[in-house]
């Protein structure tokens, strides 16, 4: 039987399953849920110290389903949600609430806020008293936040992002994640610059910035308030391709410039199999947000029983033993071309019957195998 647990960060968790942030850790009655159904650990929705400048719209989810009618599959999730609009304080009491109930359990604080040191410092010193386990720092919400120059914003801006990991790691005294936009060009980095600013690790992706659509019956895009729109946050199965490619670019520059630094992997999530492929791919842990949403937190134990399954299938004991194991895989689309044709190359050397290794020599065709390798 394969062993799921994993130590991330002197973090030891059950299983690599961790909730992202969002409205699956929204308050101290989920977080607790998340707990008893064997969630690895928790990542709360993001605080701030002042919850009175967030006030979210409703609706502000709209979803792409695909599929017959009556049966379709949602595929993707769109969100114009705020971060925590719940007071700081009553956040301060849930986290002590939550960690005298689950001492051992991982509970993370997700914290933004503007680009003011005093502001970041005092969020951490306020957390860890509290007795959270670590931090991730969200760098990542794409849509309202930015317009007060936080989320995204500082996600996209190296040298602002570079400067606020800094302040957080000189009071944090717990691990650190820097959890990165996707809506950036080289992921690579931004997170380059968590990691030399003394972050422990590296949290992708957070939603990719999108229009869901266009009523054609009223002409205007969804999710509609009061007639208008603002482009959000995709999430859901349809952006694991993105999610997978750019955890695989912040995987290979972590194993060349920054070894022994973690990963934890994020976007569209729902099978344990989508998590084997993100461990393949170099994630220490794999969070997992609108999955919960749409399954519900018994969704745990599905994802354990389908990672299970692989690793038993192939033989591997413990998730370090194939973690990272296909970045190999990847190379240069000029390598690829290369690579055909020398395949091109033996496959027709053998369909002449051309020796092309030592090995190949044989007794009986001995005379034939030298007379097709003289020139002419
Ligand atoms: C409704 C909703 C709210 C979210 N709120 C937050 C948030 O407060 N902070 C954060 O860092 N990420 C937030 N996220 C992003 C998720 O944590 C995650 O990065 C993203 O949705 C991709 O993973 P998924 O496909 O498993 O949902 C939110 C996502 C959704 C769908």
């Amino acid at each position: 039987m394969a062993d799921l647990s994993v130590t991330v960060d002197g973090l030891k968790m059950p299983n690599p399953f961790v909730i992202g942030s969002g409205p699956p850790g929204t308050n101290a009655n989920v977080i607790n849920k998340a707990f008893e159904e064997g969630w690895g650990a928790v990542i709360a929705k993001t605080v701030s110290l002042d919850a009175s400048k967030v006030i979210n719209v409703a609706p502000r989810y709209a979803r792409m389903r695909v599929g017959p009618k009556g049966s379709e599959t949602i595929v993707g999730w769109q969100n114009i949600e705020l971060i925590s609009d719940r007071p700081f304080d009553t956040w301060i009491e849930e986290f002590k609430q939550v960690k005298q109930k689950y001492p051992d359990r991982i509970l993370i604080a997700s914290i933004m806020e503007e680009y003011n040191k005093d502001s970041w410092c005092e969020i951490v010193e306020r957390c860890q008293d509290a007795g959270v386990d670590a931090f991730e720092l969200n760098f990542s919400c794409p849509h309202g936040l930015p317009e007060r120059k936080m989320g995204a914003a500082m996600g996209q801006d190296c040298e602002v992002l570079g400067t606020v990991c800094g302040w957080v790691n000189s009071v944090s005294k717990k691990p650190v994640w820097a959890k990165m936009t996707p809506n950036i060009t080289h992921i690579e980095e931004p997170a380059r610059a968590a990691l030399r600013n003394g972050c422990e690790g590296i949290a992708a992706i957070n939603t990719i910035l999108c229009v869901m659509g266009v009523d054609l019956k009223t002409l205007r895009p969804e999710p509609t308030v009061e007639g208008y729109t603002t482009p959000g946050g995709y999430s859901c199965k349809a952006v694991r391709p993105i999610a997978l490619r750019m955890v695989m670019e912040c995987a290979k520059m972590i194993k060349t410039e920054f070894p022994g630094r973690s990963l934890s992997a994020i976007g569209g999530v729902e099978t344990g199999e989508d998590a084997a492929q993100f461990i393949l791919l170099g994630g220490n842990t794999v969070q997992v947000c609108t999955g919960v949403m749409i399954h519900g937190y018994g969704l745990v134990k599905e994802l354990c029983r389908g990672l299970s399954a692989f690793m038993d299938s192939k033989g591997f004991k413990t998730i370090d033993e194939f973690r990272g194991h296909s970045l190999q895989y990847f190379t240069t689309h000029h390598d690829l071309v290369q690579r055909q044709a020398s395949a091109k190359a033996l496959e027709k050397a053998a369909a002449e019957g051309r020796v092309t290794k030592d090995t190949q020599w044989t007794g009986e065709k001995f005379v034939e195998q030298s007379n097709k390798l003289v020139a002419n």
